[in-house]
């Protein structure tokens, strides 16, 4: 779907720190997991970003933000302009009908007692006015169609469908206030990999037929490729690079991106040859402790003293500003560059490997 460059979410300077508190009866804190540590971005009307990013990088924590499941420690949503960030009451409830999530696990996003019909209109009785009580039943089994399951089934509980069903039933309730936004949070990460495609083409669909502007969650750059647009990935509370579905995936500039893509299955042997894997060593540094300027730094193989001073903001860098060039996007990093044959350069820590 062609986004238009309308913006119907905007996030600025979002940040989530979790206290880390010692004692019981007096309880100090002693610290903070930084789960999202300032993250910017827009959405625009129509258009799927994909968040990409390992785990633990803080993306479950953005999508509840932007959901309202949590509440930022800074920063701000704003939906078509409207600042949503510290709503309450009616207005929160108002607003919260149109940004929608849909859970990562089939498997236990379900109440296993409750039937599907159930399920699916749940979010009727958060919102009654959405659907009145008489029409609920015809609406959850047109929902059910649309998803692509036997409207029949209302009357079955989650246990009796495969997992790619049980998706299309969460995707079902996602749909049922017609909202204008879903937030899916790693939607088919817990399903086979034959699986995932026709739940991706599904959110494809319903994207054009509903009119839905898409956060799509994911742990792999493989996984969001097909339906975004656009491509955020995640390191440690923070988009280290941003930018159109080309940009980051055939001129990537960012090393952790870079990495990442190294790391991507590829369908053609002969680009799987000619690539060479970086390896990344080292764990991912925890988030209570992010280290100081480029938070990637101990992982990365081109860090220098700079980067342990300088915070790289995210912006177009230097190099490709005005260059027409692909690689002119996004990048937080001080020595952002196209990746180059790397053979012969050994010796270099965290080196390709
Ligand atoms: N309620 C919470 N309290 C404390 N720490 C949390 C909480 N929720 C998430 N975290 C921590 O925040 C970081 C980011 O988590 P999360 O957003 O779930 O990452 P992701 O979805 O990318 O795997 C992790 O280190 C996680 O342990
Ligand atoms: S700023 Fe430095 S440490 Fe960070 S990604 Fe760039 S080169 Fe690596
Ligand atoms: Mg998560």
């Amino acid at each position: 779907m062609a986004p238009s460059s309308e913006p119907i979410l905007e996030v600025d300077g979002l940040v989530k720190h979790y206290p880390l508190t010692r004692g019981v009866l007096f309880k100090k804190q002693v610290g903070a997991v930084k789960a999202v540590d300032g993250v910017d971005f827009t959405l625009g009307k129509g258009e799927t970003l994909g968040i990409v990013g390992e785990s633990g990088c803080g993306k479950s924590t953005v999508a509840k933000m932007l959901c309202h499941l949590e509440r930022p420690t800074a920063g701000s949503i704003r939906f078509k302009g409207e600042d949503i960030t510290r709503l309450s009451g009616r207005a929160l409830k108002a607003v919260r009908r149109n940004i929608q999530m849909v859970f990562q696990d089939p498997y236990t996003s379900l109440n296993p007692r409750m039937t599907v019909g159930d399920i699916v209109a749940e979010p009727y009785d958060i919102h009654p006015e959405a659907a009145p009580k008489g029409d609920r039943r015809r609406r959850v089994q047109e929902l059910l169609d649309v998803v692509g399951l036997n409207p029949e089934y209302v009357n079955r509980y989650p246990h009796q469908f495969s997992g790619g069903q049980r998706q299309r039933i969460g995707i079902a309730r996602g749909l049922a206030l017609r909202p204008e936004v879903i937030v899916a949070d790693e939607p088919v990460s817990a399903l086979d990999v034959s699986v995932q495609a026709q739940v991706i083409n599904l959110m494809d669909r319903l994207q054009s037929e509903f009119d839905l502007s898409y956060v799509f969650i994911a742990h792999d750059l493989s996984i969001v490729r097909h339906i975004s647009d656009r491509v955020a990935v995640m390191y440690l509370g923070r988009i280290v690079e941003i930018g159109r579905d080309a940009e980051i995936y055939d001129h990537p500039t960012h090393p952790y991106t870079q990495a990442l893509l190294s790391a991507v299955p590829m369908p053609d042997p002969e680009a799987r040859d000619r690539r060479e894997r970086i390896i990344l060593t080292g764990d991912v540094p925890s988030p209570t402790n992010i280290p100081s300027g480029c938070r990637f730094r101990t992982r990365c193989w081109k860090a220098q003293e700079r980067c342990a001073v300088e915070v790289p903001a995210l912006a177009v860098p230097a190099v490709f500003r005005g260059t027409g060039s692909l690689a002119a996007h996004d990048s937080a990093c001080h020595f952002a560059a196209e990746r180059q044959a790397v053979t012969g350069e050994g010796g270099r820590r965290n080196g390709p490997a």
